[in-house]
C-alpha cells in the first residue's frame, strides 16, 4: 500500500514495506518488549524538539549553523562516562571554533543516545567461509562474528532504551551543570590533543575567549548567565527500527501533536527513503525535525515528492537534506539538486555528510576514509552553494572523542599501515578528536565572517 495521505497513526507504517528491519526470530517476544517500552517515559520532550526545530529554521536562513556528529554506530560496551564526556568535549570544541569564526550560533546535535540501529547493504556476510546474518547495530544483535550472537534479540531494544537514557542523563548533567560553560572552554582540550598543533591552535583560541569573558566581567556584564553557563545539546539517530520508534512516539499534551521522543532529530537513511516505504510513512506523522540522507543514487523528482510528503506546510527547520555524494561525485550531483529544490521553493537546511561516500578499503583490509577526501567534499559543498546563492547550513560527521586510528591523513598524516594501531569501530571509520578539531579549523577558515 502507498502511504495514503490522511490516515496517519503511529502504526500506519505497518501497512507499507519496511526495509532494513532485523529478522526477529520470535514475534511474541518482540511485541512484549515493545509493549514495555511503550509504557516507559519518553527520552526527550516535545518542547525541546520544538526548540531544536526553531534553531534549525534559523540555520536555513544562514543565521545559525548545524554541527551534527558522533559514532557511526554506538556500542553498548562503550556507553561509559569517559566516552560520553570525550565525544561531548570534541563536539563542544568544534562548536566553539565554528562559532568564533562564523559569528553565528552553532546548533549542536550529537549522533548519540540512540544511534544503535544500522542499515546494511546485505542481509548476510561471509566470515571465514561461514555465512552469518549481518550486524545491524547493538539494538538488534552483536557484532561478534558467531551465529548465536548474530541472531537478533528483542531484549536489546530495551537495553538500547536504557543506554540511551543513561547517556542522555549524563549529557544533561554535563550541559546544564557547568561542564559546558564557556568558562571551561580551555578545559575541553583533551590531554592527548593538547600536545598537537591542533591542540595548540585551540588553546590559543580558547585563551582569547577566556580573556573576552574576563573583560566582560570587569566591565560588569554578568558572565554567569545561563547563555554562557549552559549549553543546548540535542540528540539524533537514524530512525530505522520502526517498532522501537513507534513505542516512543507520544502525543504532546500542549499542542496535541505526535512526537517521536526517542531523540530530538531523526534521520532517514539513504537506503530507506522510498516514498511508499514504511520509514517515510512513519516519519511524515511525527513533528520532529527530520534529516534525510541523499546519496548519488537519487532521483531528483523523487526527492521533491518526498519533501512534499514529509513537509507539506513547507515549514523551515523541519527538513535537513544531508548530502553525501563523495569528493568525486559532489560536483556532478549537488548543483542539479540545489537548483530543483530552489525552483520548487522547498525550505530545506543543506547539510554535508562528507563521510559516507568517501569510504575505501585498504590493502590491509581496513575500511577507512581519508582526511583529504572528507575536506575536499566539504570545500566543494560550500563553494557550490555559494555559487548557487544558497546556504551551506550544516555539516554531519562520524567522529569520536577517543584517540582512534580509523581515518587516514590529518596533521599527523596517519597512513594506511597505521590504521591497526587503535581501530575500534564496528561499523564506519570515525575521525578521532584531533582530526575532528582540525576539520573544524578548516571549516572555520571557510566560514570566517
Ligand atoms: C550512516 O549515517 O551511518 C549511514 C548509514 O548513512 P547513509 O544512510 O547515508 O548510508
Ligand atoms: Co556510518
Amino acid at each position: 500500500m502507498t502511504g495514503t495521505k490522511n490516515s496517519w497513526n503511529k502504526s500506519s507504517w505497518k501497512n507499507c514495506t519496511a526495509l532494513q528491519q532485523p529478522n526477529w526470530p520470535d514475534e511474541t517476544k518482540l511485541n512484549e518488549v515493545l509493549a514495555q517500552i511503550t509504557t516507559l517515559p519518553p527520552l526527550v520532550f516535545a518542547g525541546e524538539i520544538r526548540d531544536l526545530k526553531a534553531s534549525l529554521a534559523k540555520a536555513v536562513e544562514g543565521e545559525a549553523f548545524l554541527l551534527q556528529g558522533g559514532d557511526c554506530s554506538e556500542e553498548f560496551s562503550r556507553c561509559t562516562a569517559p566516552n560520553i564526556r570525550d565525544t561531548l568535549k570534541v563536539l563542544l570544541q568544534m562548536a566553539v571554533t565554528l562559532t568564533y569564526a562564523g559569528g553565528k550560533p552553532v546548533v549542536k546535535v550529537g549522533r548519540i543516545a540512540g544511534q544503535y540501529a544500522k542499515p546494511r547493504s546485505s542481509d548476510t556476510e561471509m566470515v571465514n567461509g561461514e555465512e552469518l546474518p549481518s550486524y545491524r547495530g547493538d539494538m538488534a544483535n552483536s557484532a561478534e562474528p558467531v551465529l548465536a550472537a548474530r541472531i537478533p534479540d528483542p531484549q536489546r531494544l530495551l537495553t538500547g532504551y536504557n543506554m540511551s537514557a543513561a547517556t542522555l542523563n549524563l549529557l544533561r548533567a554535563f550541559t546544564r551543570g557547568g561542564f559546558g560553560s564557556l568558562r571551561r572552554v580551555q578545559a575541553w582540550n583533551q590531554e592527548f590533543v593538547k600536545q598537537s598543533p591542533m591542540g595548540r591552535s585551540y588553546e590559543r583560541q580558547a585563551r582569547q575567549i577566556s580573556q573576552a569573558l574576563s573583560f566582560m566581567e570587569t566591565i560588569g556584564i554578568d558572565v554567569d548567565s545561563p547563555q554562557l553557563k549552559q549549553v543546548q545539546f540535542f540528540t539524533s539517530h537514524e530512525a530505522l527500527f520502526l517498532g522501537y520508534e513507534e513505542a516512543l512516539t507520544r502525543e504532546d499534551s500542549l499542542d496535541g501533536g505526535w512526537y517521536d521522543c526517542s531523540g530530538h532529530m531523526l534521520w532517514i537513511g539513504d537506503r530507506t527513503r522510498q516514498i511508499d516505504g514504511a520509514h517515510i510513512e512513519f516519519l511524515r506523522g511525527v513533528l520532529n525535525p527530520l534529516g534525510m540522507k541523499v546519496g548519488p543514487n537519487h532521483d531528483i523528482d523523487d526527492i521533491l515528492s518526498i519533501l512534499e510528503r514529509l513537509n507539506p506546510k513547507n515549514e523551515a527547520g523541519r527538513m535537513t537534506l544531508i548530502c553525501r555524494f563523495g569528493a568525486k561525485g559532489i560536483e556532478k550531483h549537488l548543483p542539479p539538486l540545489i537548483r530543483a529544490v530552489k525552483k520548487e521553493g522547498a525550505k530545506v537546511l543543506w547539510s554535508c555528510d562528507p563521510m559516507h561516500a568517501n569510504i575505501r578499503k585498504t590493502d590491509g583490509g581496513h575500511k577507512t576514509r581519508s582526511f583529504e577526501d572528507i575536506l575536499s567534499e566539504l570545500r566543494c559543498f560550500f563553494e557550490l552553494h555559494w555559487a548557487e546563492g544558497t546556504v551551506p547550513g550544516g555539516v554531519h560527521f562520524e567522529l569520536t572523542g577517543a584517540d582512534v586510528t580509523e581515518c587516514t591523513g590529518g596533521a599527523r598524516e596517519l597512513a594506511d599501515e597505521q590504521l591497526g594501531q587503535n581501530y575500534l569501530t564496528n561499523c564506519d571509520p570515525r575521525l578521532n578528536a584531533e582530526q575532528s578539531l582540525e576539520m573544524a579549523f578548516q571549516i572555520a577558515e571557510m566560514i570566517r565572517s
